[in-house]
């Protein structure tokens, strides 16, 4: 890896008007996707996955984040907790396909056993054939190391180095601005409710043209046909998230008028707008007065990126049968639209190989949201 450049940091730091974007480097190279492990995924609150997939206690899953394996439980309280998916003993991994644990967290190897909530529980002859005990093997010292998680609209949010700020000083900001949905329960549409791409960019060029409207026209006719350019704003948080919303929501879906129920008492800025924000670094999310959705990005290597969309309605009812064809056609729908997007971050992608691109222009009026993401990206690897 080219040592980093202060001053090419600097430069992205810069105001809008004058700044240029992150480096190709910061897309291409492999050194740098693994120093961004660190710096950027482990040091901050990142996106591993969702609670509906864990829905009742003792299911469990595997996880691999930022090449680390990783354990989601929902443990008997109904709490979901992560550790790192290793045995105390002689670090056998615990887990390889999803689980769900009938009393405790068995390792296949020796046999210790965990509770649910990573507590060392049995040793069996730990202190030779027929005693479980030994002086010592100090059960209380030899938990499974907890990963400080989160739960928020069902996305579980971890913070690897355990030192980030408190998850509410993190996404604190997004939880004002969206107080009218924080804490209301979510309810996810099912099989039929999730879309999966895998696509051949860096995870940050997935951020920036989800955070970004200007590309609607181009990208997204049929979107722009009745969501046009002039009906979005741009949402900037410093350090924090950005994104864009419109003004114009108005789902049809069904010829015969049929629509999925609203969340409960929503002021009337929620009538016709919809909001798409970036919590950085990896979950994108999008709010609306009858569904909210979730992108959770895993980065698998430098250029390429897998993207799990995940759809919640506001009820139960939502999620039934009854339902079914619309929800279907609800995420059919929404499925056209990131399809669409596919060539463009494949594209730019592509881009960051050609040696003199120097970051790109940002245009101060419709970039500010990228802008925005790059700038908290630079900041993650400032040394002074
Ligand atoms: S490695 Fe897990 S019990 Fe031995
Ligand atoms: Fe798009």
């Amino acid at each position: 890896m080219k040592r980093l450049n202060q001053s090419e940091l600097s430069a992205v730091m810069a105001p809008v008007e004058k700044a240029r974007g992150l480096p190709n480097a910061f897309y291409t190279d492999p050194e740098l996707f693994e120093l961004e492990k660190k710096t950027v995924f482990e040091k901050n609150w990142s996106c591993i996955g969702f609670g509906k997939d864990i829905p009742k206690p003792g299911d469990a899953r595997p996880v691999t984040f930022a090449g680390i394996p990783l354990l989601t439980v929902r443990d008997r309280q109904g709490q979901v907790r992560v550790f790192q998916n290793v045995c105390r003993h002689r670090g056998m991994k615990l887990i390889e396909e999803p689980t769900t644990f009938k009393s405790v967290i068995r390792c296949p190897y020796h046999s210790w056993c965990y509770e649910l909530d990573g507590a060392l529980r049995s040793t069996p002859h730990v202190g030779g054939v027929g005693r479980n005990t030994h002086p010592d093997i100090d059960r209380d010292g030899l938990g499974l190391f907890e990963v400080r998680s989160k739960v928020w609209m069902d996305v579980i949010f971890v913070n690897i180095s355990g030192d980030a700020s408190e998850f509410d000083d993190y996404a604190g900001h997004l939880m004002e601005r969206w107080s009218e949905f924080d804490g209301k329960q979510v309810f996810h549409g099912g099989p039929n409710s999730s879309l999966t791409f895998e696509v051949k960019c860096n995870w940050k060029l997935a951020v920036e043209n989800f955070c970004e409207s200007y590309h609607l026209p181009w990208v997204h006719p049929g979107l722009n046909s009745y969501s046009k350019l002039e009906d979005h704003y741009n949402i900037v948080e410093t350090n924090a998230y950005s994104g864009q919303g419109t003004q114009v929501y108005n789902p049809q879906l069904d010829a015969t008028g049929r629509r999925f129920a609203d969340f409960a008492g929503l002021s009337s800025k929620w009538d016709a707008a919809a909001e798409y924000i970036a919590l950085f670094p990896n979950v994108q999310l999008g709010v609306h007065r009858d569904h909210f959705f979730v992108i959770h990005l895993e980065p698998l290597d430098v250029g390429t990126t897998r993207e799990y969309i995940e759809i919640y309605y506001a009820s139960e009812d939502m999620c039934g049968d009854a339902m079914g064809d619309l929800r279907a056609a609800h995420a059919a729908a929404w499925n056209e639209v990131f399809a669409e997007d596919v060539f463009v971050i494949e594209g730019m992608q592509q881009g960051r190989h050609a040696p003199a691109f120097d970051g790109g222009k940002f245009s101060p009026v419709m970039d500010t949201a990228t802008h925005c993401f790059h700038h908290w990206v630079a900041g993650r690897f400032e040394t002074g």
